[in-house]
């Protein structure tokens, strides 16, 4: 498939935000047959988008109108944050999946884009930008309003490391998400851990499990969502899981990996202190995308848990949403693929309808 971006990594955050999508053509509307069931909401399928490419209720309406049926708003805080500058995105020059033995290695980064969707792999660093909450709450309305039957919004939100009680603020922020109507809240768990200092709070089964409570206790019936990065050691990723089951609807996973990465010249390739290091997603993301999502499929047979399972990473074609709902997940999120061909969620249409 070729490149059709909706977000334009050649402009700013702040572009994007105020003037896309940038859509060049609208697909037909879609058949809808049956509904299925997610979080004890009656979908028409359950294949989305994750916390990233959707900026604004804009955003959100026109990735429903595209067919994406569950639609997560980019992650939002308790208080007005600005982008990094941009790029806030580039495509990586490797080719195929990144496997362990990988990690630690640097990426090469350009602006030039591979001609086939199924190749892209970016590296994204925006910062996690929020508006004040008082705009984000009003804008969940419209973006609630302005998605069809079947369709379904989840909002996303971070505690912000350096506030006093960064479990408070993620509860502080997830009531703000409830109190403006969201249906279901995501947390995204996989920001810096400022406790123990060891890595991201996601890999951290004691302090995870406290956020993820704190937040339940704060949104109560609202169906909560954890996010979470790759676990290389399966037993603590059993122990991660084990300790949110108690508190969690579902978990999402992959976020990001995290990579240094360069210019072809070798000089760090998003400007600005701390920015060596940034996300890694797209096709090369797959594999441990799918890796992490069969162990926690296991484990959810295993201990008998009913949380559900999103299925996020590397999904670039209908055949790789059909690849990660063989492995047992419950729902199938797409970002880069979906900011790269809109029209993935149709053609996954069509192809459902001719089987
Ligand atoms: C442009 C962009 C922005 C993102 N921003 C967020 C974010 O705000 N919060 C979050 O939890 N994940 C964010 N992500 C991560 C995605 O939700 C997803 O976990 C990751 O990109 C892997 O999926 P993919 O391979 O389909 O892109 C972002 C991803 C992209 C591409």
């Amino acid at each position: 498939m070729k490149p059709s971006p909706t977000y334009d990594i050649t402009r700013s955050y702040e572009a994007n935000y105020q003037e896309g999508p940038f859509l060049k053509e609208k697909p037909p509307a879609r058949q809808i047959r049956k509904k299925v069931k997610f979080l004890g909401f009656d979908v028409n399928s359950r294949l989305g988008i994750p916390a990233g490419p959707l900026l604004n209720s804009r955003w959100i309406i026109a990735y429903a109108e595209l067919g994406f049926d569950l639609l997560v708003y980019k992650t939002v805080r308790t208080a007005a944050t600005p982008s990094h500058p941009d790029p806030n995105c580039m495509f990586l020059q490797w080719k195929g999946p990144l496997t362990e033995k990988d990690f630690g290695k640097r990426l090469i980064a350009s602006m030039e884009s591979p001609s086939s969707v199924e190749e892209i792999s970016i590296t994204n660093s925006f910062g996690m930008p929020s508006r004040d909450p008082k705009i984000w709450q009003e804008d969940i309305g419209r973006a609630k309003g302005g998605i069809g039957d079947g369709q379904l919004l989840i909002v996303s939100v971070v505690g912000t490391p350096g506030e006093k009680d960064l479990a408070e603020d993620y509860a502080r922020a997830a009531r703000l998400a409830a109190e403006a109507g969201a249906p279901v809240v995501e947390i995204n768990l996989s920001c810096p851990n400022v406790v123990t200092g060891e890595g991201s709070v996601y890999t951290d089964p004691v302090f995870s499990s406290e956020i993820s409570r704190r937040v339940k206790q704060a949104i109560g019936s609202v169906p909560l969502i954890i996010k979470i990065g790759y676990i290389s050691d399966p037993s603590r990723l059993e122990k991660v899981v084990a300790a949110n089951a108690p508190h969690v609807d579902a978990i999402s996973g992959l976020n990001t990996l995290s990579f240094e990465v360069v210019n072809p010249d070798g000089t760090q390739a998003l400007p600005g202190k701390g920015r060596l290091r940034s996300g890694v997603c797209g096709a090369a993301i797959r594999s441990c995308a799918m890796t992490q999502a069969k162990r926690i499929v296991d484990l959810k047979q295993k201990e008998k848990y009913d949380f559900e399972i999103v299925g996020v990473g590397g999904v670039m074609t209908s055949a790789h949403v059909r690849e990660f709902l063989g492995v047992g997940v419950d729902a199938v999120m797409t970002a880069t693929g979906a900011m790269w061909d809109p029209f993935l969620a149709y053609r996954y249409w069509q192809e459902e309808a001719g089987r």
